[in-house]
């Protein structure tokens, strides 16, 4: 029995598709977030300051106390796995969880990869979906503008500018019959039926946080670490906290008002 935290992170309010899962598992686990609002996107940014980044988020979790982390950052998970790592509680990232789950599916045809710039030009998922699935095709499309539509605020169903750079992005995997379309960004859990619309045929979208989120739930079963708390959800934001408060219950599906507390971002 652990009754500290999960701690969970993300540039912004992707992590909270990380939340939402994690919570809908281990109801009864509190969990500390912390969205780097004020430094998001992290898409565009260089590995070696993704790693600074990462080492910053997961220091200020084991801070707060948490028993294990999850890093619910694709862009984190891809480019600094050394970090995560070598922390002094489990961190578990965006990639193993997700792959296996596509191998485990035992599905065929073209697998399309969407995530940050950053993260597509790691090469991490794609070796790891060709090492998984040898057979299958692996293609991998970045698309930058998703994630600064989603931090302002873009989020409703149906939000013709996300609908558009949907189309866009997802044009060429369409034409290629895709069967398997991995969200290797946490943001794009946030807006999954707008890419399901792009296909126009029943397509397997498998979101990485949620994977995640089940790992960690048998880990800690596994590992005698499960708490007895009351499912308290504690959010830190480096950014606008009325934002962030006023978004992230309608994200979270949830009425009930959040504990929100701003933080200064960082120094990079
Ligand atoms: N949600 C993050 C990811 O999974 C970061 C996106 C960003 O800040 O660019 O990659």
């Amino acid at each position: 029995m652990d009754d500290r935290p999960i701690g969970v992170f993300d540039s912004g309010f992707g992590g909270l598709t990380a939340v939402r899962a994690l919570h809908a598992l281990l109801p009864e686990e509190d969990i500390l977030f912390f969205a780097d609002n004020g430094r998001a996107p992290y898409g565009g940014r260089e590995r070696e300051q993704l790693r600074r980044m990462a080492k910053q988020d997961i220091d200020l979790l084991v801070g707060g106390g948490v028993k294990a982390i999850i890093a619910a950052c694709g862009t984190v998970s891809s480019n600094a796995a050394d970090v995560l790592h070598s922390a002094s509680v489990p961190v578990t990232g965006m990639i193993e969880a997700p792959v296996e789950a596509i191998r485990a599916s035992g599905g065929s045809g073209p697998i399309g990869l969407i995530a940050t710039a950053a993260t597509v030009r790691s090469g991490t998922f794609a070796a790891a979906l060709r090492e998984a699935c040898p057979e299958r095709e692996v293609l991998s499309v970045a698309c930058p503008d998703f994630v600064p539509l989603i931090e302002s605020g873009h989020v409703q169903p149906g939000e013709p500018a996300v609908q558009e750079a949907a189309e866009r992005y997802l044009k060429p995997l369409r034409e290629k019959h895709l069967t398997t379309l991995l969200l290797g960004c946490t943001h794009y859990g946030l807006i999954e039926p707008a890419l399901r619309a792009c296909f126009g045929y029943e397509i397997e979208v498998v979101e990485a946080s949620s994977c995640a989120a089940a790992a960690v739930a048998a880990s800690l079963r596994k590992e005698g670490l499960r708490g007895a708390g009351s499912g308290r959800l504690r959010c830190l934001t480096s950014g606008d906290a009325a934002l962030f408060t006023r978004l992230a219950p309608l994200l979270l599906g949830t009425s009930a008002p959040l504990e929100v507390r701003a933080i200064a971002p960082m120094e990079e």
